[in-house]
């Protein structure tokens, strides 16, 4: 079987800097509170009338030029986010509409900051068994538009940002060591509520109602202290699930790629598992928490800077809502 390789990458962010200052003026925050506890400083937010799908879509159209391919070699398209332009459909057949592609199958994956190595991990086993030869991977969030911008919601509002992603998976030739070499899938759904959007639910008659708003049911919330002790211990877990499956030591990864949840979590991550904070891919400071998207865009921006050269090792790990744990090991 063919391994599957990334041969195209993009991201965009909408342009509308939001800095921990402007989130002072908003709520009882402060920069440095913001900073120590999360390491970001800014974050971009899209404007209102833009979706998840428009941020996803032109993200698609960067990666479709990286990769060198014209739009209509685009057999399948797999798209992941919390942040949906609609409760139903996905935005995965948006995409596939705005870039005129016509026929091909749009699928939606729903596991929140684990989305874009779950979504990785169907299109590998599609390319592997030679099912598709070119599928459009993107992860796009629009997390500013649903957020408790009040006291009540500050420790969520502060962490998350805007932004999409987007890959092209392909099979790579046989007689190259490179690749996707493995990828590796977890989930508790015991702690659903450490970190959910409980509302609306197809529990409530009427589904939607006045009060939601109300009582600000419509929120997400978190258990921040239990996200994070969840996080240092799963994340290293699945990153040593990949090194066992690839017979590597840790010592042989060149780049750690962490889902960009908080700076504190990569730093604890890169700690228990004995790697040097060098090698991990941190780009937080900059776009804040974007969910399913963070990782893809760390990936691009650390191609454009040089930093990913061929041959390199790359492992990638994602924790959130869920819960959802995963990781990925990709020879560059
Ligand atoms: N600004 C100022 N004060 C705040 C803010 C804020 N934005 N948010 C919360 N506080 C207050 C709290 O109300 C609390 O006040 P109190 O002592 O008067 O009750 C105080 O700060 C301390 O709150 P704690 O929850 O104890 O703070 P903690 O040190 O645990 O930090 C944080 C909170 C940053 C959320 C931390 O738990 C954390 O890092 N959790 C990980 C969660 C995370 O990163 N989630 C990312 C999304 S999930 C994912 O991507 C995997």
């Amino acid at each position: 079987m063919n391994r599957s390789i990334i041969s195209g990458t993009g991201r965009y962010i909408p342009p509308k800097l939001i800095t921990n200052f402007d989130l002072e003026k908003e709520m009882n925050t402060s920069d440095k509170w913001i900073q120590q506890r999360s390491g970001i400083k800014e974050r971009h937010y899209a404007e209102p009338g833009i979706g998840s799908s428009d941020l996803g879509y032109k993200a698609a159209l960067k990666a479709i030029e990286d990769a060198q391919i014209d739009k209509s070699e685009i057999d399948f398209i797999i798209a992941a986010t919390l942040s949906p332009d609609h409760y139903f459909p996905g935005i995965g057949v948006l995409i596939q509409a705005k870039l005129g592609l016509k026929n091909i199958g749009a699928l939606d994956v729903r596991n929140q900051c684990s989305g874009f190595i779950y979504a990785l991990s169907v299109a590998d086993q599609f390319i592997r068994t030679g099912t598709y030869k070119k599928i459009l991977l993107v992860a796009a969030e629009k997390q500013s538009a649903n957020l408790d911008y009040s006291d009540d919601g500050r420790d969520l509002a502060v962490l998350f940002g805007d932004g999409g992603a987007a890959v092209i998976i392909e099979p790579g030739n046989s007689d190259e060591d490179r690749g996707i070499l493995s990828t590796h899938l977890f989930s508790d759904g015991n702690y659903i509520e450490d970190l959910w959007m409980q509302r609306p639910s197809c529990k409530d008659h009427p589904c939607f109602s006045m009060d939601m708003i109300t009582d600000k049911k419509l929120f997400p919330t978190m258990n921040g202290r239990n996200v994070f002790k969840t996080a240092i211990v799963k994340m290293p877990e699945a990153v040593r699930a990949a090194l066992d499956q690839n017979n590597m030591t840790i010592e042989e990864v060149d780049h750690l790629i962490p889902h960009q949840a908080n700076d504190r979590i990569s730093q604890m991550v890169a700690r228990n598992l004995k790697i040097p904070v060098e090698k991990v891919i941190r780009n937080i400071e900059r776009y804040g928490n974007t969910t399913a998207a963070s990782i893809p865009i760390a990936l691009d921006e650390a191609l454009e800077q040089g930093r990913i050269k061929p041959g390199d090792m790359i492992m990638l790990t994602a924790f959130g809502s869920g819960y959802t744990w995963a990781s990925a090991a990709i020879r560059w």
